[in-house]
């Protein structure tokens, strides 16, 4: 092999968009990108989550471009496409997918979503399908069509292992009779399902067009969760724990990375075995 040839994963100066990247895990995304000498623009509808997570990566304004835009609105992707064509020079080489909604269960926010199936919110539902579903797709279209034109691209779409296997829902009951019974809207897994086919069916579309597509699906991330929902997520995981955030990123760097060349339709399941068994 000659000497001339790139490293493998080097990510120097190319373009990365991550939508959701003022999230919990999305800061982890743009950190890494950043650390890997890529330059970063970061879309949240909460753009003040955007700007802090550059903050936190130490970005400058060379590298880096917070935007807020809601990844439902086709103007708004449309127009955050074409700032960062203007931006970095006319191309865009990663995309990823990261926007979603995933009620928490730590927050005040769970005690209104996470009802019985029975009395899930029809709003939650619809909202879900908007965010994780259409807001994929319209990143998708927009940012892919641009990549399709310079032939070269990789879109990697943030799954999850509920929409592999359905949720375990006895992580998440509550101990004391008093306290509410939680459960993971079925919204959740049913949205990540079809973000996992939306991958397979763009990488066979767009085959020989120099644009990849796959999915990363974590599972479960230490977020400082509460002592029984550890426990019981431990007995469950053959890794015996949570992941920490940059055992993610880490799989993330590779799809984007000429690493991944031969790689395409994929879904980098990155769970410690959790669908394993
Ligand atoms: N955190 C985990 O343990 C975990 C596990 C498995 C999968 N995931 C997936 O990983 C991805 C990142 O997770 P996270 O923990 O950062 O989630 P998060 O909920 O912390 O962040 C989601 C981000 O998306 C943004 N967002 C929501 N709706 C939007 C819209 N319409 N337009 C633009 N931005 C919008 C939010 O403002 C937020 O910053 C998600 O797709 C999630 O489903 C997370």
């Amino acid at each position: 092999m000659s000497n001339e040839t790139p490293p493998l994963f080097d990510l120097t100066d190319r373009v990365v968009c991550i939508t959701g990247g003022g999230g919990f895990l999305g800061r982890d995304f743009v950190r890494a990108f950043i650390d890997a000498g890529a330059r970063v623009a970061v879309i949240d509808h909460n753009v003040a989550l955007a700007e802090a997570a550059i903050v936190d990566a130490h970005g400058t304004e060379k590298n880096t471009l917070a935007i807020e835009a809601d990844v439902t609105d086709p103007k708004a992707v449309e127009d955050f496409t074409q700032q960062l064509l203007q931006k970095w020079g006319g191309k865009i080489d990663v995309l990823v997918n990261s926007a979603a909604i995933d009620p928490k269960f730590d927050a005040d926010v769970a005690r209104q979503q996470c009802h019985t199936f029975e009395d899930q919110p029809l709003e939650l539902w619809k909202q879900s399908l908007d965010v994780n579903l259409t807001g994929t797709f319209l990143c998708c279209q927009t940012v892919g069509k641009t990549m399709v034109e310079s032939a070269a691209g990789t879109i990697i779409n943030i799954a999850s292992t509920y929409g592999v296997v359905a949720p375990d829902q006895r992580l998440y009951q509550r101990d004391e009779e008093t306290e509410q019974t939680l459960f993971k809207p079925a919204a959740y897994p049913v949205t990540k399902a079809g973000v996992l086919h939306l991958t397979r069916y763009l990488a066979a579309y767009w085959a020989n067009t120099g644009v990849r597509v796959n999915s990363l699906t974590p599972h479960g991330v230490f977020d400082s969760q509460d002592e029984q929902f550890l426990r019981r997520f431990a007995e469950r995981s053959p890794l015996g724990r949570m992941a920490r955030p940059e055992e993610i990123t880490g799989p993330l760097l590779f799809l984007a990375s000429d690493a991944a060349s031969y790689v395409n339709g994929a879904n980098l399941v990155v769970d410690g075995g959790w669908t394993a068994w």
